[in-house]
């Protein structure tokens, strides 16, 4: 990113454990990165490590007991989220920055019509007539691409189908124009044509709206074609990170490259032509993620690396640019992957 442009958010070393009882659990472990104005930011990993957790730290909704933040600073236009009074955070959340989450049936509520539902999240935030509200609403519906809006806005969430209850979603989160757009996995219960109207549509509400998007994702396939910038986690680090374009054209980190060779669309640029041959053998990174609270004592991915040495298991390696400025890894033979 230009050093002109300052980001519209910035963390920096964040940490949010969980008590459990063996003790207290990292989930993020000193995560930081930028979000610029517009710009898409995608984070990608496995399962479990802590994608989740750092969203909903970014909205100061990680449920306590048992989780807490316990360090760093996540500033918003410079004004640092985590000393914010709840009063405060409630004016943040809605109003600047929003979430997107994966199952939206949890996140309707079942016995409120979706219009409804989209009014009181505007009159919430703004100084609008009731009245205003709803023609808003309609409004909303039709942008994210409701048929019938005029009548959907009287359904109730079961009466519609995952992928409008998904828009249903979209159209809330954008209620009040949030400078910030979390998006955490919002396709993942949706079947493969429908993913790919929903991520269209987040697409093409952020070219006319102008806002930042976070875009949560296991999925590679998903960051190379819709984000800018990627983070690639594992067990609570991030491990990689950098422009879309750097990282997945040469990525720096095995564990990056390991999540490439298992994406078919990725995978089919080196690999066979045909179709079947390539998902009979897409290789998938063998091993499962570490138990947080079991850490092996160096790198992390260590015990699923098919480079690691006996350093690799004395010292975890820092994060350090790898070849550019811009791009950055957790891994001291960095030089070595894909080779
Ligand atoms: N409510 C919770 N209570 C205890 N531990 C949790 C909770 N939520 C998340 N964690 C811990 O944080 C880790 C990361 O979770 P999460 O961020 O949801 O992963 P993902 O990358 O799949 O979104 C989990 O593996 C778990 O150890
Ligand atoms: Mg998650």
């Amino acid at each position: 990113m230009a050093l002109s442009t300052p980001p519209l958010l910035r963390v920096r070393d964040l940490v949010t454990s969980f008590r459990t009882e063996h003790g207290a659990v990292r989930a993020v472990d000193g995560v930081s990165f930028d979000i610029g104005p517009g710009q898409t930011v995608g984070v990608v990993g496995e399962s479990g490590c802590g994608k989740s957790v750092t969203a909903l730290s970014l909205l100061r909704l990680i449920p306590s007991p048992p989780g807490t933040i316990e360090s760093g600073s996540i500033e918003l236009r410079g004004m640092d989220l985590l000393r914010l009074t709840e009063r405060e955070m409630r004016d943040v959340r809605g109003n600047e920055i929003s979430m997107v989450f994966q199952e939206p049936m949890t996140s309707l509520n079942p016995v409120y019509t979706v219009g409804a539902q989209i009014v009181e999240a505007i009159l919430l935030h703004q100084k609008v007539s009731r009245r205003e509200a709803y023609d808003r609403t309609r409004e909303l519906l039709r942008h994210v691409g409701i048929s019938s809006p005029d009548t959907n806005v009287d359904a109730y969430p079961h009466q519609l189908s995952g992928g409008m209850r998904q828009r249903v979603m979209i159209a809330m989160a954008l209620a009040c124009r949030p400078a910030l757009l979390i998006a955490d996995e919002p396709t993942t219960a949706l079947d493969v044509t429908i993913q790919a109207q929903i991520l269209e549509l987040i697409h093409q509400l952020q070219g006319e709206l102008g806002m930042s998007i976070l875009l949560i994702t296991h999925d590679l396939g998903v960051i190379a074609e819709y984000t800018e910038h990627v983070i690639v986690m594992y067990a609570g680090r991030i491990v990689e990170s950098g422009p879309v374009r750097q990282v997945l054209g040469r990525p720096r980190h095995p564990y990056t490259h390991g999540l490439m060779a298992s994406v078919p669309r990725l995978a089919a640029r080196k690999g066979p032509r045909d179709k079947q041959a390539r998902l009979a053998r897409l290789p998938t990174i063998e091993g499962m993620v570490p138990d947080l609270r079991h850490l092996p004592s160096g790198c992390r991915f260590a015990d699923r690396c098919k480079l690691v040495i006996d350093a690799c298991r004395e010292k975890e390696p820092e994060l350090l640019p790898v070849g550019s400025e811009e791009q950055f890894a957790r891994c001291i033979r960095w030089q070595e992957v894909g080779a």
